[in-house]
């Protein structure tokens, strides 16, 4: 009888914990949803992975190349942290801006927007390279499109 009892209430405890968990994520949603997009990407170790690929391309670009010639092996690794930084915070990651905003930092260089189309698009092989899914590829490739105007000085096409 004390048996009985313990389990009838035992039941009705999972019953209203299955309620409550109903309620708080109805069906459809799920965790996964609230994930970043750094998280989906595959945190620090393939943000990292995909700004060296991607620097890798800049550097012996026979167009944009030039703006990197002369940098010396500190300063091509200082470059390579700093976006690793900036994709990985503004992705959502833990991560902290180590370099001076994108205005002052390309401010006065006078980089087209042609030269801006094969930066992106070295991102964009990069990003098909590492298989990364479509959504998290169009994601990242908006954020980097708000940069834009921080960049581009000459409108050459
Ligand atoms: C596509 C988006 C871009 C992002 C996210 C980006 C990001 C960055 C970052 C984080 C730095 C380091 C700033 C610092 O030293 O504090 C930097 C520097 C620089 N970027 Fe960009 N950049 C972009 C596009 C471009 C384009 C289109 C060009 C020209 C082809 C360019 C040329 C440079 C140059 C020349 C430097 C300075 C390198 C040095 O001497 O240290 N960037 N960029």
């Amino acid at each position: 009888m004390y048996a009985n009892f313990i389990r009838k209430n035992a039941l009705a405890g999972i019953a209203i914990a299955a309620i409550l968990v109903l309620s708080v994520f109805p069906s459809g949603t799920s965790v996964a949803k609230d994930k970043t997009l750094y998280e989906r990407l595959g945190g620090y170790d393939a943000v990292s992975a995909v700004v060296d690929d991607f620097a890798g391309k800049l550097f012996i670009d026979p167009v944009v190349g030039a703006r990197f010639f002369g940098m010396s092996a500190d300063s091509r690794e200082g470059f390579r942290q700093k976006n690793k930084n900036l994709v990985c915070k503004v992705t959502g990651g833990p991560c902290k801006i180590i370099s001076r905003s994108t205005a002052t930092t390309h401010g006065g260089l006078g980089i087209k927007a042609s030269e801006f189309k094969i930066v992106a698009q070295h991102l964009v092989d990069t990003l098909n390279k590492f298989k990364v899914p479509e959504k998290e590829h169009k994601e990242l490739m908006a954020i980097i499109a708000t940069l834009r105007p921080d960049i581009v000085e000459v409108e050459d096409k």
